[in-house]
């Protein structure tokens, strides 16, 4: 859900009962530079439209976002997974070692901070959603998320650790833009 500066933040009429509770982030969500390109006094025919541009990036407001808790937001038709890493979460991700890993990462290499972890939820394998995202879900054996479909396992990194996924899933590009708002869709200019 957007707000009129074009944040994403959870909607207070759905928020979860439980800390760890699943949110979903309203789609569609009006980004930084879909809002500023509205104000244009002319249109450029050879720019992309303003809604193309708006689902190319959205701004996602992390501050309400508990530690241990975990959102999605639809980002370019996809599902976004935020997870609000624990300390403990955090000390397992950087202490696992590449031998371990079918796609060898660092944690660090993939985390702009290490308590947030951003990943597009899709599996590697064949595109299901895995679950890992509610309280109550299976996160497979490593933590993190476990895909329905093949029974691919990723951990608390989003590495795939078991299963037919060929990749990790994918970190996108995005950066912070103060300390608890994160652009999607562009890395920091
Ligand atoms: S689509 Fe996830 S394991 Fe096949």
């Amino acid at each position: 859900m957007s707000d009129s500066s074009g944040s994403v933040k959870p909607d207070s009429k759905s928020k979860p009962k439980t800390r760890r509770d699943f949110l979903i982030l309203a789609s569609g969500a009006m980004g930084g530079i879909g809002a500023a390109s509205f104000v244009l006094p002319f249109i450029d025919s050879m720019n992309p439209a303003a809604d193309t541009l708006a689902a190319a990036n959205i701004d996602v407001d992390l501050s309400p976002i508990e530690v241990g808790q975990a959102i999605t937001v639809m980002w370019r038709g996809k599902p976004l997974f935020i997870r609000h890493r624990t300390p403990e979460e955090i000390k397992l991700s950087q202490e696992v070692t590449e031998n371990d890993l079918l796609d060898p990462e660092s944690d660090k290499d993939r985390v702009k901070k290490p308590e947030w972890l951003i990943v597009v939820g899709v599996c590697t394998h064949l595109g299901c959603v895995p679950s890992g995202q509610r309280p109550s879900d299976n996160k497979g054996s490593y933590g993190g998320w476990f895909c329905p479909c093949h029974g691919s396992e990723y951990d608390i990194s989003g590495r795939v650790r078991r299963g037919p996924a060929p990749t990790n899933l994918p970190v996108p590009p995005y950066y912070f833009l103060d300390e608890t708002t994160i652009r999607v869709g562009q890395q920091e200019a």
